[in-house]
């Protein structure tokens, strides 16, 4: 496939040109995710390379102040009845807007100073402030980026809002299985690249030569318990019978191609997905079991601004239901849910139909909303699908967003990730919109979970990718998810995660919930 930059899905604006100082790592992480998918002969072009990146460029031109920067307003729909939180809302106002207020149907717009440290969890306060005051990182790392220029961090108020909302949604009498520290485990890695040829070429990391292993040694260690080591005769023991369901984009895949890497010491699954289709369905029939990848990711259901161009941006439909997926899971035992950088890219938000804003979008009589707009209605409205449907006897589980690790820079300004050792709880904190996307999935499982409970839905249970993950910056991609020699800054991943890799941990974690819920 021959690229044209008049294909990229960045929505050059062709009349204003807005203000956007947070646009770069978020259009950094949509590039990266886009070529891998809709590129494959790309990589090989570094031309091509340097059109896109001057065309990404173009975007930053700081030749606008034409519209006022938007990232602190948010034009909110009116709640539905069954939407509403159990308590007021205390955090800023996109982070509750479907609250009890704004009962009529016009669009609200609210900004609301978010209160600091107003919801204290005793004993768990001490542990988050120490970890906030003691950010620093180790020598050997490169430049990191310059934390002033962030407008959120997790401070005292942010992690006592992440501990209320995680003890709404984790079961109090089980271990809480994702907090703790990577440790050193000498035996790692449990498979190759030549044991397993479910790697995709672009995590693909040590095929590429990246030369060190280390980061192939660690595992996640809870604090309150063991996480045993996955075990693939025991896993196709507890699924004999059943069946997985992944849905989201090439971070959910990355995880599916993980578990179909551990599964392939012991028993080597029937692939049956086209090469050409993004969903991808794999077969296990010694062990009655199968996995199933839907391509959503965005959730809901979309349409393409352009229906000959798959690369224009998409038209969000953020209360539809994608029926691609939600017509099927019903069939599943287990279905994994998660969603994330897309929802950076240029995007036309629909509610009811209607055209009610927009995300990079050039026209200047729609609304500018933030990327948390969609993200938090996508969530609600795919939550709600899987508790509507009612022959769903499974469990789903919420895997939370994998944050990036661009360092030194965005992506295309020499940006990278090149660590080679993971960092310890207290070196590092989440922020800025890995934060807030991580905030958004734990308030919205927490109202499906209410939902489900009260209305005999679904049941959903966390799996929170994002404390383990935040930890691994050494485990992407970075240059070698490609061959070597291409002289491109922008072609560093660090966004997905190399195979084998620290995303294998998730199979770990993934056996202990499983085994939970036989
Ligand atoms: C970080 O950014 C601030 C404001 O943009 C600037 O004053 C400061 O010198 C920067 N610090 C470093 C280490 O780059
Ligand atoms: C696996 O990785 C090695 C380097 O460790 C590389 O030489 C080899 O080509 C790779 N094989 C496959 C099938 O990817
Ligand atoms: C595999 O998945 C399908 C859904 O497509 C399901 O109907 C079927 O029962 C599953 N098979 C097994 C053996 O679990
Ligand atoms: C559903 O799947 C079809 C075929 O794979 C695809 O063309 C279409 O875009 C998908 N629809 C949505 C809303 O994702
Ligand atoms: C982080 O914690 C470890 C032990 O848990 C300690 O050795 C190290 O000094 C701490 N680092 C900082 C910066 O506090
Ligand atoms: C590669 O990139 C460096 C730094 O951006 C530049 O100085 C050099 O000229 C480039 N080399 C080639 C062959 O394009």
């Amino acid at each position: 496939m021959k690229l044209q930059v008049s294909e990229l899905p960045l929505g050059k604006p062709q009349q204003t040109r807005r203000k956007t100082p947070k646009i770069a790592p978020l259009i950094a992480l949509t590039v990266l995710l886009t070529i891998p998918l809709y590129y494959p002969a790309f990589r090989d072009s570094s031309k091509k390379l340097t059109e896109v990146s001057n065309t990404y460029e173009s975007l930053e031109d700081p030749a606008e102040e034409t519209i006022q920067p938007t990232s602190h307003l948010e034009y909110l729909a009116p709640p539905t009845k069954e939407e509403e939180l159990s308590q007021p809302c205390s955090g800023e106002a996109e982070r509750c807007d479907e609250n009890s207020e704004g009962g009529d149907d016009t669009m609200v717009r609210r900004h609301v100073p978010a209160p600091v440290g107003r919801r204290n969890v005793k004993g768990r306060r001490t542990k988050a402030r120490r970890a906030k005051r003691d950010v620093v990182h180790r020598k050997d790392s490169v430049r990191e980026e310059n934390k002033s220029q962030k407008h959120t961090t997790a401070g005292n108020g942010d992690d006592d809002r992440i501990q209320m909302l995680r003890s709404k949604v984790m079961d109090e009498d089980k271990c809480d299985l994702f907090s703790g520290e990577w440790e050193p485990n000498p035996e790692g890695p449990y498979y190759t690249n030549e044991t397993c040829n479910a790697i995709q070429e672009h995590q693909n990391c040590l095929k590429f030569g990246r030369p060190d292993t280390g980061f192939l040694q660690w595992r996640w260690k809870p604090d309150d318990c063991e996480l045993p080591i996955f075990d693939p005769v025991q896993f196709l023991e507890l699924v004999r019978g059943k069946s997985i369901a992944f849905v989201g984009d090439s971070v959910a895949r990355n995880h599916m191609q993980s578990l179909v890497c551990l599964l392939s010491s012991t028993s080597t699954a029937v692939d049956l997905s086209h090469p050409l289709d993004q969903n991808k369905r794999y077969e296990f029939n010694e062990h009655d079991f199968n996995i199933s990848m839907f391509w959503s990711p965005y959730l809901v259901h979309t349409e393409k601004t352009d229906p000959n161009d798959e690369k224009r941006p998409f038209n969000l439909h953020l209360d539809e239901f994608n029926l691609n997926w939600t017509t099927k899971i019903a069939s599943y035992d287990y279905v994994i849910i998660s969603a994330g950088h897309w929802f950076f890219r240029p995007t036309y938000f629909y509610l009811n139909r209607q055209l009610v804003g927009c995300l990079y979008c050039p026209e200047t009589d729609v609304s500018h909303l933030k990327a948390s707009f969609s993200y938090r209605r996508a969530f609600r409205t795919a939550l709600r699908a899987i508790n509507d449907a009612a022959d769903f006897g499974g469990v789903a589980f919420l895997r939370t967003f994998a944050p990036s690790h661009f360092e030194g820079g965005p992506w295309d300004k020499g940006g990278d990730c090149v660590r080679t050792a993971p960092l310890r709880r207290n070196e590092t904190a989440l922020e800025d919109y890995s934060l807030e996307m991580y905030l958004i999935q734990l308030e919205e499982l927490r109202i499906a979970k209410r939902a489900g409970r009260r209305n005999g839905g679904a049941r959903f249970r966390l799996f929170d990718a994002t404390k383990p993950m935040l930890l691994r910056p050494d485990g992407h991609p970075s240059k070698y998810g490609h061959p070597q020699g291409l002289n491109q800054s922008f072609a560093k991943d660090c966004v997905h995660w190399c195979l084998p890799g620290p995303i294998d941990s998730w199979n770990d974690l993934l056996q202990q919930l499983l085994e939970r819920e036989a």
